[in-house]
Parts: C-alpha cells; structure tokens; sequence
C-alpha cells in the first residue's frame, strides 16, 4: 500500500514500482533513518505538538524495529518503496495510531537529506579509521628502511639518490591529506537540514537545533529550500574518495613496477599474489593492479553526482535518489582496496641490496658530484657541465664516478681532488640531504615521529582535523 492512497485510484504498476523504488540500496541506511525520527519524535513531543505519550510509544516503537533489525528478528520489506515507508509501515502496524503522528512537519524530502548526512558521517570515519591505519603501517616500514638507499626517480628514469623510507613517507603526507579532506567535507556533511520539509519549511513550532544536537550534529540548514535540495556533500565526499584512489592508485602503479623481474626491489607475500593458469613460474600484483583499476569507478561515482546536479531546480527531484548508489559504490570500494592494500603492504619483503645496487649504478651522485666542484668555488653551470663530461666519459668507457680514476677527472677539472669519492658515495649523497622533508635518514626518522604524533593526537581527539 503506498504513502499517497486517497489521491489515486489504483496501485502503481508493479514493474515500475521496481523502477521507483530505492529501497534495494537505501534499506542499508535503516539505522540512521531510525535515529533521525527518535530525535523527531522527541521533539515533536516536548514541543507538544503531539502528545508525550504518543512521543514515547513512537521512541519505544521505533527502538523495538531497530533492535529486531539488528538481531535479525525482523527483515527489511524488499517490495516497500524506500527504508522511510518501510520502518514507518512497521512502526504504525506494531503502535498503531501514534505511529502515524511521526511524520508530522515533516517530509520525505528532509528525511532523506538527514539520512544521507548522517550515513554518509559514519562512512567518513570508518574511511578514515582505515585511513590511519595504513598510515601506520607506512610509519612502520619507512622506519625499519628509513637507512635503504633506492633511486629517486623522474621520468622515470634515476634521478637522485632517496631512501626508501623517504619514498613511503610521500605517501603518507598524501594520505594525511586526505584524512584531512575528509573531516572538512563533514563540517558541510554534519548539518541537519529536517525542519525543511518539503521545501518550504513548516507552519509547526519546531525546535530544530535541539533534534541537530540530540543527532550531535553542528547546526541547521539556513535556507529550507536549500535544506532539501543541496547534496553538495555527496560530492565534496565523492572527490575526497576520488583523490584516496588517485593516491592509492600511483602506489599501486609503483608497486607494480617493483615487483617486476627488472627491478625487484620488493616481493609481495604470497597471500596477496596470485600465480597463472599456464605460466608456472608468475606470481603477480593483481590486488595492486584491481587497486589501480578500480579507482576509475569511484571517479565515475564523482561524475555521476555532478551530472545528476548540474540541471536540477529547486528544491527536490526525483533524481536526486540517484545519490545513493553512486557514494556507497564510492565508499564501498574504497574500503575495499584499503582492506586489501594494507595487509599487502605490510607483508613485502624489501630487497634493500637490489635498490642500493639500481642506486649504484644511474649516475645518480651527479649532482652531488657537480655540487663538490661547487664548494671548491666553480660555479654551477660551469660544475654541471664539467660533471656533464665526466658522465659522457664514464658512459664511453663502461664505468662509474666512483671508479673513475682521478686523473682522469683531473683532465676535465683541475679542481678536483681525492675528496671526490667520500663527496660522491651513496651514503654522505643522502646522509647530507638533511633539509626539512629530505631523504636523510635523520630527516625520515623525524617525518615518522612527526606522522605518529598526529595521529595519535587525532586518537585522543585533540587535532580534530585528522
Ligand atoms: N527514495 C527517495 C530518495 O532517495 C526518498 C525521497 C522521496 N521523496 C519524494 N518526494 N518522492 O530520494
């Protein structure tokens, strides 16, 4: 039996009834659609707008669903038409006639927009939790390998010398970011917009802010047509998701590249490779290769909120039931890669010879080389280009700055001396890179402290940021 009986005359075609109805994927949202008509309901009594008793029947009643729900006593009804109908019918077949005081100033429209908002709040924070949590596992390993001497590379092609705990902490600033992105698009998320009706507000004395307190939300919407209409917050989230997967994604591509014959600078552990169906001898990244590729969903998810938005007047449209699927695909498959790709994570092995060997072996002290004739009072230009033909010389005679001899670094620049070779090895290259955020291994060691107190301070609720 649908809401509108008394207008119509007959019910609405079964197979379109399939096609209106939201309840397959808004059903997930019960708990919250509860929460919301306790803090209504209470309201709505102590503002005497309905009687107390009827208030608490409604509060009892409500709880009884909700328990039932979760203990699995009681099942969603599938061919209801949204999780609003379906715990309302419930309500009022267990209450009887105070559960059809509950929907008293208000609507459909600001009920939704509040369920969002608070489901969508509980996503950010199991998101985040995960979030930290991979974090931590970065803090970790950049720690144990915050002395690994690897290639940095641009272009992809060996660049100058970092350490491998240098190179896992990037990520980490990436994901503080995110964790960041993510509490600020709740500030915008966590405002209750009930009181909005269906659009234009409600003639009863309603006390909003008290309902926006008792759900611990930050305030009320300003604007009632606004209230209903606005899912900018579907969107604000769906971009911070958008920019966890670009991140989890470039990892992954790194990953990837790490675990080849041709580097081998990691190996993932067994439990997170899979081998071929005909080559014996694979063991492939497909969890960071599916992590790479499913990012492309959840931008689409972020596409298919701002083209359902763009065309829309105010206040709500139908279309906008489209919100859900498109951030629980989002949020589900965020959660996913990440329950995948910390473990992953955790579990590699690091290969710290091959990444000092492939250090080794690009030219990758050039710089350091061409700053050495710096200190001896050449310019830069001029030391770049001395260095320039000394890399040209090695490359001809198939050797290395470090077995270069010195006479012959001395046809090409009287300035340098035996002190060449300490300036030049791997170790002073990154042991003197010892700029704020720099690959030293001092410099890693105080990005992980300095990452750990973060979060633990997010922990104790003391940086509301992260
Ligand atoms: N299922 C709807 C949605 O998700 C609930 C709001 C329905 N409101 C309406 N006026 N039809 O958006």
């Amino acid at each position: 039996m649908k809401l509108w009986t008394g207008r119509f005359s007959k019910e609405i075609d079964p197979k379109t009834n399939d096609f209106n109805s939201s309840i397959p994927f808004d059903s997930r949202m019960y708990k919250e659609d509860i929460e919301g008509s306790i803090a209504h309901a209470a309201m709505l009594g102590r503002q005497g707008i309905i009687a107390a008793g009827e208030a608490e029947a409604i509060i009892n009643g409500l709880g009884g669903i909700l328990d039932d729900l979760e203990s699995g006593r009681l099942s969603i009804d599938m061919s209801a038409e949204d999780i609003h109908t379906f715990v309302e019918g419930e309500l009022t077949a267990r209450i009887g006639d105070a559960g059809k005081r509950l929907h008293t100033a208000r609507s459909r429209n600001d009920q939704v927009a509040l369920d969002d908002r608070l489901y969508m709040r509980g996503l950010a924070d199991s998101l985040s939790a995960q979030i930290r949590e991979l974090i931590g596992v970065l803090c970790n390993k950049a720690e144990a390998y915050a002395n690994a001497v690897m290639p940095g590379y641009t272009h992809l092609q060996r660049a100058q010398p970092i350490t491998f705990g240098h190179h896992l902490m990037a990520y980490a600033e990436m994901l503080l970011r995110d964790l960041d992105r993510l509490a600020d698009c709740k500030k915008r998320m966590n405002i209750s917009p009930l009181g909005s009706g269906a659009l234009a507000g409600t003639t009863y004395p309603l006390d909003r802010e008290s309902v926006a307190a008792a759900l611990q939300m930050d305030g009320v919407s300003q604007n009632s047509l606004d209230g209903v209409s606005d899912r900018d917050f579907c969107v604000e989230f769906a971009a911070a998701l958008s920019l966890i997967m670009v991140h989890l994604s470039r990892f992954s591509e790194e990953i990837i590249l790490w675990c080849s014959f041709e580097f081998r600078f990691i190996e993932l552990d067994d439990a997170f490779s899979t081998g071929s169906s005909i080559m014996p001898h694979k063991k492939n990244p497909d969890i960071a290769e599916l992590v790479r590729g499913k990012s492309g969903r959840v931008f689409g998810d972020l596409i298919t909120l701002l083209t359902v938005l763009k065309g829309l007047s105010l206040a709500y449209n139908k279309d906008m039931q489209e919100d859900k699927e498109a951030v629980f695909d989002a949020a589900d498959t965020v959660r996913m890669c990440l329950t995948a790709f910390t473990p992953m994570l955790d579990t590699m092995r690091v290969n710290t010879d091959r990444m000092r060997a492939a250090a080794a072996g690009g030219f990758i002290n050039a710089t350091d080389c061409a700053d050495y004739l710096v200190g001896k009072g050449l310019p830069f230009r001029d030391a770049y280009k001395a260095v320039g033909m000394l890399v040209a010389l090695c490359i001809e005679k198939n050797t290395t700055l470090e077995e270069l001899p010195l006479a012959e670094y001395r046809k090409i620049c009287d300035l340098f001396d035996e002190g060449v070779y300490a300036a030049i090895s791997l170790e002073r290259c990154v042991g003197e890179r010892k700029v704020t955020g720099g690959p030293a291994p001092c410099c890693v060691r105080a990005q992980v402290d300095r990452v750990r107190k973060l979060l633990s301070g997010a922990q104790n609720g003391s940086n509301e940021n992260i």
